[in-house]
């Protein structure tokens, strides 16, 4: 197992994690008519706008987990609307016709009206990531190893902190954020948390 830097050349590998550990950490698949969707809003981005950074772990060649992140979420904002997504929405017009056998619909209107975190999570926290591992590197060290090449690399380029958002059924997760030194900073649906990289 081997973890380096993104490249634009993982995104269909990673799209594929992203999908395979998209329901709250377990296989999305059986939810989306097109498995690109969940690729195309929580991994794209961070692998093609200038403000993403990541890397993957590499199982037997293949790309098989990852760790995302926006250094700045407001710029990174910014840099999706103007380059990220105009062809997206172009390509996924709304409205879609609402199907309650699959989650097609709930993804596209994220590609229309983003997910933004509210100022106060972004002045401590201005960073955000998104981690997920495959079920074949899951429970090895290899989330830790990852959190921390992330997080060695945020401090280098002096950002402060950084904020994620977890899906409150995701009980796994929540407890290796937690043990991780995460704080909770809001515990809807949605549980935020945060780090801060400057303290302690
Ligand atoms: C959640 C996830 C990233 C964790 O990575 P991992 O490689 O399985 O975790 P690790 O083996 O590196 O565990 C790191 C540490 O966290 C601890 N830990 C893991 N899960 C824990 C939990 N639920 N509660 C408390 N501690 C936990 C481990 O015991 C380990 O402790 P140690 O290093 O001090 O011995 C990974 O399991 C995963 O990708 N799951 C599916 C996708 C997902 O849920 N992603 C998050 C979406 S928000």
């Amino acid at each position: 197992m081997l973890i380096r830097p993104v490249e634009p050349a993982d995104l269909d590998a990673l799209y594929e994690v992203c999908l395979r550990t998209g329901d709250a950490g377990e296989d999305a698949s059986a939810q989306f008519v097109d498995g690109r969707l969940l690729g195309e809003v929580y991994v794209g981005p961070y692998l093609m706008m200038p403000s993403g950074i990541g890397f993957t772990a590499v199982e037997e060649g293949a790309p098989s987990g990852y760790v995302l992140a926006a250094v700045d979420t407001r710029r990174f904002e910014a840099e999706c609307e103007a380059g990220w997504w105009p062809p997206l929405r172009a390509r996924y017009p709304q409205p879609v016709a609402e199907d309650p056998s699959n989650d097609d619909a709930e993804i596209i209107a994220l590609i229309h009206n983003p997910e933004s975190p509210p100022d106060e999570v972004v002045a401590r926290y201005p960073a955000h990531l998104h981690i997920d591992l495959l079920p074949v590197l899951q429970g090895r060290g290899v989330g830790r190893a990852m959190m921390g090449r992330l997080l060695d690399d945020l401090r280098a380029r002096g950002v402060p902190g950084v904020h994620l958002g977890v899906d409150a059924r995701n009980k796994r997760a929540v407890g290796f954020y937690e043990h991780l030194g995460f704080e909770h900073l809001d515990d809807s649906d949605d549980v935020v948390m945060g780090v801060r990289l400057d303290e302690g």
